[in-house]
């Protein structure tokens, strides 16, 4: 095999990231990744401001591009091609992405790939792990939830999905509710695992209908009648209330991602399941998963936290993947804030947020 060098550009949220990833005989090697957080800039607003996003995406994406390039070593002329997110995501950033990934190419002559963000999370075990198709994938984030059957570089069945929140979302809403710090994933963690999962009785939403759809927007409606009657009964919470609640909300996501990681695997019972998205950072849900993979005789693969959430390493690696299926890009690319990777599937009602992080 010929050795593949690519730029990967990334800005479909709020991560300013550029990376240089090589592929070869030996597989694949990340040369370098640049990930620009703006968390600081959209503090204040309790969520991701499209316009602050865009417009800190194009301040900064060239130093980005500029630094992943000086970190690998390489020039624009040592490489074979450049891959950008053209969606899903929110507009403003994806265009800033797509207009300096094609001036680069006009300037260059290199050959330029529009990469699917998901198709991005999804094929970041080929990249990390070298697995072969097909791989079972559970991308669980703050944006998304969905089981996909992943049979090639282009080629993914969505088995189920959430029909309204994402659990990384359902985190963050009920550490805001618990007037934990943002995002709410790791202290509602944190508070778990001092509290008693058992004390409240709460939903596992859709367990009680066939097939890998999920959802998770009653669970944390539930949650938030378990806070009020306790403030209504005590006029407040107390520390271990809070500890309780948290950790019977992440029983609940956990049991829930368990059994339809099992039902998914039932569906297709690939050699490996992959999780990526940053809800996989939790050690109770990754604990259970294993567990499901395990009782099946499956491979579980969770790739480093850092390949796991937004970067632009994937977004290279999807584009030379692309690139070396036969796919080239021109001036015409144009950014999709919605972008479902299994085309065939039926759209599923208010899946996840609108334009939010995937
Ligand atoms: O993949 P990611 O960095 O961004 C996207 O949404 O694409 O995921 C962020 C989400 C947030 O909602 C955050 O609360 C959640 O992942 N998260 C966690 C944990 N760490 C991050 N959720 C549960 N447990 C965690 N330890
Ligand atoms: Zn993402």
């Amino acid at each position: 095999m010929t050795t593949t060098i690519f730029l990967g550009i990334e800005s479909s949220c709020d991560d300013t990231a550029a990376a240089v990833v090589r592929r070869g005989a030996g597989g694949a090697e990340i040369l370098s990744s640049v990930v620009e957080g703006q968390a600081p800039l959209h503090a204040a607003f309790g969520g991701v401001v499209p316009e602050i996003a865009a417009r800190a995406h194009a301040e900064r994406l060239d130093y980005a591009v500029e630094s992943a390039l000086a970190g690998a070593g390489v020039t624009l002329a040592d490489l074979d091609g450049i891959a950008v997110t053209a969606g899903p995501g929110l507009i403003g950033g994806l265009l800033s992405g797509l207009m300096l990934a094609k001036g680069l190419a006009a300037a260059s002559g290199l050959p330029m790939v529009g990469v699917n963000h998901l198709a991005g999370h999804a094929l970041t075990p080929r990249l990390t792990d070298g697995i072969d198709y097909p791989y079972l994938m559970l991308l669980v984030s703050g944006g998304h939830c969905q089981f996909l059957a992943v049979e090639g570089p282009e080629t993914f069945r969505r088995l189920g999905s959430t029909i309204d929140d994402a659990p990384g979302e359902a985190f963050d809403k009920i550490a805001k509710l618990l007037a934990l710090p943002q995002p709410g994933g790791p202290p509602v963690e944190r508070e778990a695992e001092l509290g008693d999962p058992k004390r409240f009785a709460l939903p596992r939403p859709l367990l009680d209908r066939v097939g890998c759809d999920m959802s998770f927007s009653g669970l944390k409606t539930a949650v938030l009648r378990a806070r009020d009657e306790i403030i209504a009964q005590k006029g407040g919470l107390t520390v271990q209330d809070r500890r309780d609640l948290c950790a019977g909300f992440q029983a609940a996501v956990a049991d829930v991602l368990a059994e339809k990681t099992r039902r998914a695997l039932a569906a297709f019972p690939a050699p490996v399941i992959a999780v990526a998205g940053g809800v996989a950072a939790n050690r109770t849900i990754r604990t259970r998963l294993m567990a499901v993979a395990e009782a099946t005789g499956t491979r579980f693969l969770a790739p480093p936290l850092r390949l796991c959430t937004d970067n632009a390493a994937m977004i290279a690696w999807a584009g030379i993947e692309r690139f070396q299926a036969g796919a080239r890009d021109d001036a015409s690319l144009a950014a999709r804030s919605r972008w479902p990777l299994d085309q065939t599937a039926a759209p599923v009602i208010g899946s996840g947020r609108r334009g939010a992080k995937a």
